[in-house]
């Protein structure tokens, strides 16, 4: 029996509206998808001060997916999928600051900051780019909420050489 038998049955057991079943389906659709997120929970299990590790002890790939819409209008992550109005970000974690894109015209402030995108430097740069490398062309104002850029971060790392690459998941921008 499908969901949508169950569902008339219930609608003539109980002599509701037959309009009554598509606001049920809906009501179920969001009750399962607000279920399927547990970013309330794992804000919970974390205390009151919870560090960038602590963080990323229980960061979610699958969600920082659904995040990463936000940068997918200037950024692709996957292998070999090139710039847009920002440079291409596949494999980017571990690896030196404004190199990821051999044509991307990075601007001076971005590569003078120098060094590699550890998990904590992006960390810095998504919560505010600005602030990072003052004068990036990334006209970002950035991810406010420590969780949903540690999210972000997990999901990035999954778009590497090490974790498989284009297989390591399926919904990508
Ligand atoms: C409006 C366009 C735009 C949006 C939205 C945007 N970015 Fe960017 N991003 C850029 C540009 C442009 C640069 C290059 C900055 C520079 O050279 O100063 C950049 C650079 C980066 C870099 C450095 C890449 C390297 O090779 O060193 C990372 C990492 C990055 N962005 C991640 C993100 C993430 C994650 C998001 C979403 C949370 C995001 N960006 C949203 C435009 C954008």
């Amino acid at each position: 029996m499908t969901l949508v038998h169950v569902i008339e049955r219930v609608t003539r057991a109980f002599r509701l509206p037959p309009l009554s079943q598509p606001v049920m389906l809906l009501a179920l659709a969001f009750l399962v998808t607000a279920c399927s997120d547990d970013s309330q929970e794992r804000r919970r299990s974390l205390g009151d001060a919870p560090s960038f590790g602590d963080f990323m002890r229980v960061a979610d790939a699958g969600r920082g997916a659904r995040l990463f819409g936000q940068c997918a209008a200037c950024h692709t992550v996957r292998m070999g999928a090139g710039d847009r109005n920002g440079p291409g970000l596949y494999d980017v974690v571990g690896k030196p600051v404004a190199s990821r894109s051999r044509r991307f015209g990075y601007t001076g402030a971005l590569r003078s900051a120098g060094g590699v995108w550890t998990p904590e430097r992006l960390n810095a740069w998504l919560a505010a780019p600005a602030k990072f490398a003052p004068g990036t062309s990334m006209s970002f104002r950035g991810v406010p909420d420590p969780l949903d850029r540690a999210d972000i971060v997990a999901y990035m790392q999954a778009q590497s050489v090490e974790a498989g690459g284009a297989e390591a998941l399926s919904s990508r921008p």
